[in-house]
């Protein structure tokens, strides 16, 4: 069997939502220490709504495919779902990734999680704390 599936390969060689969005609500960057690689999240939000989602990714082939798919499955979606999707839900849309690169799905998932943390803290929203424990751990880049 491949080592990648069709449609890592896809998202890998025709990345959907790739980009900046100038006036974005919420923006959300993350990194991983150990490759270093970085990701970058911009979302437009409306009533809760996610109008429109860019990425920026300076990474792997996978951290490509899995913001492509991540900005895909959270577009047009209530903040609060897009706050719901995981990893595994990332890599399953993928149709898996190697054991090796299962932490490029992860980096999907934070970036998305800064993202709309931006967004509630930029409008006086409040949250549960936990939900961003991995921003608060430091595993964002800022
Ligand atoms: Fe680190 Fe893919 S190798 S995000």
């Amino acid at each position: 069997m491949a080592l990648y599936s069709e449609k890592v390969m896809d998202h890998f060689r025709n990345p959907r939502n790739v980009g900046v969005i100038e006036d974005a609500d919420g923006i959300g960057e993350v990194g991983n220490a150990k490759c270093g690689d970085i990701m970058k999240i911009y979302l437009k939000i409306e009533n809760d709504v996610i109008e429109d989602v860019k990425f920026e990714t300076f990474g792997c082939g996978s951290a490509i495919a899995s913001s492509s798919m991540a900005t895909e499955l959270i577009k047009g979606k209530h903040v609060s779902d897009a706050l719901q999707l995981t990893n595994k839900a990332v890599t399953e849309a993928l149709d898996g990734l190697p054991a090796h690169k299962i932490h490029c799905s992860v980096l999907a998932e934070e970036a998305i999680k800064s993202a709309v943390k931006d967004y509630y803290d930029k409008n006086g929203i409040e949250y549960e704390k936990e939900k961003f424990a991995a921003c608060e751990e430091g595993h964002c880049c800022h």
